[in-house]
């Protein structure tokens, strides 16, 4: 091949019209309970073959029990044919013991266990006061080898609502990782660039997940040609360097970040409403957006690692064996899905968008 032909080849790469890769999880799923579940779960089946789910229900999942029964439930909802593989997670609170969570993870009810400070966000309101006071449950997930998820918001009503990540990260994140030096911690939806540093920077048992939607939307689409409640979450979107910041992070290759859509189904009703509650329903279109922000970023090739790799081997699980074919081929979104006599507004929906999920092999 001569020199120019090599120069011809590196300008023009040849985009690929679809990618194979190994079947992806989702690390941070929000299925509710109920109709809400009935109606959520298929989108997020389709997609994935396993989710770690969030225990923020009304009451939280705070015991192995309830985990068991809720993970029946989620199984009683599946698709017919489906074998999605729900992994449980223990909601922490001030009252929680070192023992009941060795017992559900030692029982293989629970993978994780869910740090909410107390009023952070959707019923967050038993959270945990003070983290330092949990100093016995972190010894024993460290000495047991299970992952704390982290909600790393500053619950302080006087920090500014575009500050709070960075203040959860300098006065609780850091201080915990000082003080429990083994304890693997997953930093949940990393929204601002020095997060995503600080998760770099301890990579050896700390890892980040990132969202579809933080990858495409910035604060100020929340306000784009007016107020967008559909597109507003916790932790809010941040300015435009740290979305490119996130896109930098999720296609570099670095093992430490891996897929959890945050998908949090609300109904239109509590969505448009005169206190709209913080969630988008991402589940529907993770894939197709996620796929897309590679292509853009020339990264496909790293598209892999990100959904289906990196995150099973911080938890220690199984690589799946099937696999999912992602294309490029436009197709309509639908824009809601009906829930009761009420509606989920679909991120992205009544879009057309460049990707489509294609054939699963399990
Ligand atoms: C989530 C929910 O609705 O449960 N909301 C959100 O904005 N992401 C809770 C959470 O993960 O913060
Ligand atoms: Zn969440």
């Amino acid at each position: 091949m001569s020199v120019t032909e090599m120069f011809d080849r590196a300008a023009t790469p040849k985009r690929a019209d679809s990618i194979t890769i190994r079947r992806p999880d989702d690390f941070h799923v929000h299925l509710r309970d109920g109709a809400m579940l009935q109606a959520v779960l298929p989108f997020t089946a389709a997609q994935f073959a396993r989710g770690v789910i969030m225990p923020n229900l009304v009451p939280p999942v705070t015991t192995v029990a309830a985990a068991s029964a809720y993970r029946e439930r989620i199984f009683a909802a599946r698709p017919e044919g489906s074998d999605f593989q729900p992994l449980m997670t223990c909601y922490l609170t001030d009252a929680t013991t070192p023992d009941e969570i060795e017992k559900g993870f030692k029982d293989g009810v629970w993978v994780a266990a869910k740090l909410y400070p107390a009023g952070a966000t959707t019923n967050a309101h038993y959270g945990v006061t003070d983290i330092p006071n949990l100093a016995p449950v972190f010894e024993r997930m460290e000495k047991i080898g299970m992952p704390v998820l982290i909600h790393g918001e500053s619950t302080d009503p006087a920090v500014d609502i575009f500050d709070r990540e960075a203040v959860f990260m300098e006065q609780s994140l850091l201080p915990l990782l000082r003080r429990h030096a083994g304890l693997k911690v997953v930093v949940e939806h990393v929204t601002t660039a020095e997060t995503a540093d600080i998760v770099r920077a301890h990579a050896t048992r700390a890892a980040g997940t990132i969202t579809p939607h933080h990858l495409v939307i910035n604060r100020t689409s929340l306000f784009q040609g007016g107020l967008r409640p559909h597109l507003y979450c916790l932790p809010v979107a941040k300015r435009e360097h740290h979305r490119l910041a996130l896109r930098k992070a999720a296609t570099s290759g670095e093992t430490c970040f891996f897929i959890g859509t945050d998908t949090a189904p609300h109904r239109r009703t509590a969505k448009e409403a005169e206190c709209c509650s913080a969630g988008v329903f991402g589940g529907a279109t993770a894939l197709q957006t996620y796929v897309q922000v590679f292509d853009e970023e020339n990264a496909l090739d790293r598209f892999e690692a990100f959904a289906s790799v990196n995150g099973a081997r911080f938890y220690g699980l199984e690589l799946n064996r099937g696999t999912i074919v992602l294309e490029r081929r436009e197709a309509p979104i639908l824009a809601a899905v009906a829930v009761d006599d009420t509606e989920v507004v679909v991120f992205r929906g009544g879009e057309t968008l460049p990707w489509s999920v294609g054939k699963v092999s399990p």
